[in-house]
């Protein structure tokens, strides 16, 4: 009997990040079913690997986590919850006991039958003795491999109790619930496109089916399933989390589908990033998220002034938002005025949005090229984050040709580019000539017609790399591209 395991679960099991598994499945060297990988093929795969305890892995994780927020430490669900995964465990351990005890009966009804040939002279004289004396000696024997594979069940088993993996049909986009999280902070935390209103069991918004496996309450909701709503197996993603792996019919949300929101927010800090552009990092409260998409637009009010501003946070950042603010003041001047430029730390604002439909494919596993020209950094941090938080994508580039604000933030990038290897950064100061550029983007992926390309810049630059990545035979359909001012 095969053991599959899902992909999310293996990358925690031999230490690897998912995106280079599902890069391993994309090239056809790991097979997998639907997400799932038999037993066999992770030890073919994996024979050398120090499972649980690699520096270097952590370091990534420890980046990746800054990187998008996320990769919460494997906390005990509620006993409730341990309570039925434990059970669900305990109902295989059984199924496994019973195979096992009827594999033993078959073997005693192989020795009779092999008996009743060997008297009716159909088998040679000694002929039964002796393959069952070889076939007990082959059951007794302990494989070599035996070991290894009773240390990846083992641990697979640990998480199980730990861990669930969530699919979303139809796209097959997956994830992993942790601890005592519902189903949508999970999705949320892996920048899922969830739907969802209140997050917190009164309005029904987040409603969906479970296809496969099994849900257990985790938050009280006021908002009433009706007997008919169970039995067609309908939940409340914010209430509810996984016993075991489950699927779930999700309804396609995008970017035009995301309610306008209007929430508080406080400033927890604020980061001069060069010239008149300063970052302000945002904390909303407890009972207020914002829903948006990384790439989208978000509108800042404060002073009675507002201005619209591009969101260079992913919603996997949980209750934390970024804006990159160009603060009023005379051209060529560095000095800032207005309202934004005068705000200090704990001051709260508020924030209206989301606008803007510039937002990343997240069904795509195709690789992603990020261009992004002066303050279009904004954005492709968002999406870039958000890539990194779904795990995708078998490769991110980011190209970026700074301006006279220069090309801030970069220590982050860097850090990522040397801990990731799927991640690849090229950073072009002001005043490089555009083919070098354009060359970078070529360069970066050889095969840009099989990436997606998300662009962000001023026109001039945004019809040139356009012209460049479609001569280069990238459909159109995989391009993507925001103008900035
Ligand atoms: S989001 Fe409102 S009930 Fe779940």
């Amino acid at each position: 009997m095969s053991h599959l395991i899902p992909l999310s679960r293996l990358a925690r099991l031999v230490d690897k990040p998912r995106s280079e598994l599902q890069r391993m499945a994309q090239t056809g060297v790991l097979t997998t079913f639907d997400g799932f990988v038999e037993l066999e093929e992770v030890l073919r795969h994996f024979p050398d690997v120090k499972l649980g305890d690699d520096a270097e892995l952590r370091r990534v994780e420890e980046i990746k986590e800054q990187a998008s927020s996320k990769a919460p430490p494997l906390d005990m669900p509620e006993p409730h919850v341990m309570y039925e995964r434990l059970r669900v465990l305990g109902r295989e351990y059984a199924a496994a006991r019973g195979k096992l005890m009827h594999y033993e009966r078959v073997l005693g009804w192989i020795g009779d039958k092999l008996a009743e040939a060997e008297e009716e002279g159909q088998t040679a004289s000694g002929f039964a003795d002796s393959f069952l004396q070889w076939l007990r000696t082959e059951l007794e024997t302990t494989p070599g491999d035996l070991a290894r594979w009773e240390m990846v069940l083992a641990r697979e088993r640990i998480m199980r109790v730990m861990t669930a993996q969530v699919t979303l049909l139809p796209k097959g986009q997956t994830f992993e619930i942790v601890g005592n999280e519902s189903l949508l902070e999970a999705g949320l935390r892996a920048g899922m496109p969830m739907p969802y209103g209140c997050s917190n069991g009164s309005c029904g918004d987040c409603k969906c089916r479970v296809i496969s496996g099994d849900v257990v309450k985790v938050r009280p909701h006021d908002y009433m399933l009706t007997a008919a709503d169970k039995q067609q197996g309908f939940t409340l993603t914010c209430s509810y989390t996984a016993i075991g792996d489950v699927s779930l019919e999700m309804a396609d949300i995008g970017a035009a589908d995301i309610p306008e929101q209007t929430i508080r927010a406080r400033v927890r800090n604020i980061e001069p990033l060069g010239g008149r552009r300063i970052a302000l990092h945002l904390m909303t409260s407890r009972a207020e998220r914002m829903r948006y998409m990384a790439g989208q637009y978000l509108e800042i009010s404060v002073g009675g002034q507002s201005r619209l501003v591009p969101a260079a946070s992913c919603p996997c950042d949980e209750r934390r938002i970024e804006l990159h603010v160009l603060c009023e003041g005379d051209a060529g001047d560095d000095t800032m005025e207005g309202p934004l430029s005068a705000l200090l730390p704990n001051a709260e604002v508020t924030i209206r949005g989301p606008f803007g439909t510039f937002v990343l494919d997240d069904a795509s596993e195709r690789p992603v090229v990020l261009v992004a020209e002066g303050g279009g950094f904004a954005q492709a941090k968002g999406i870039l984050q958000h890539a990194l938080s779904l795990e995708h994508a078998p490769s991110i580039s980011l190209i970026r040709l700074g301006n006279e604000e220069g090309l801030y933030q970069e220590n982050l990038l860097k850090s990522y580019a040397n801990a990731l290897d799927d991640f690849h950064y090229v950073a072009l100061p002001a005043g490089t000539p555009i083919v070098e550029l354009l060359d970078a983007v070529t360069a970066m992926a050889p095969g840009i017609a099989s990436c997606d390309v998300y662009a962000i810049g001023d026109q001039n630059v945004i019809d040139a790399v356009k012209y460049r990545c479609l001569e280069a035979g990238l459909p159109e359909a995989q391009w993507k591209a925001q103008v900035i001012s």
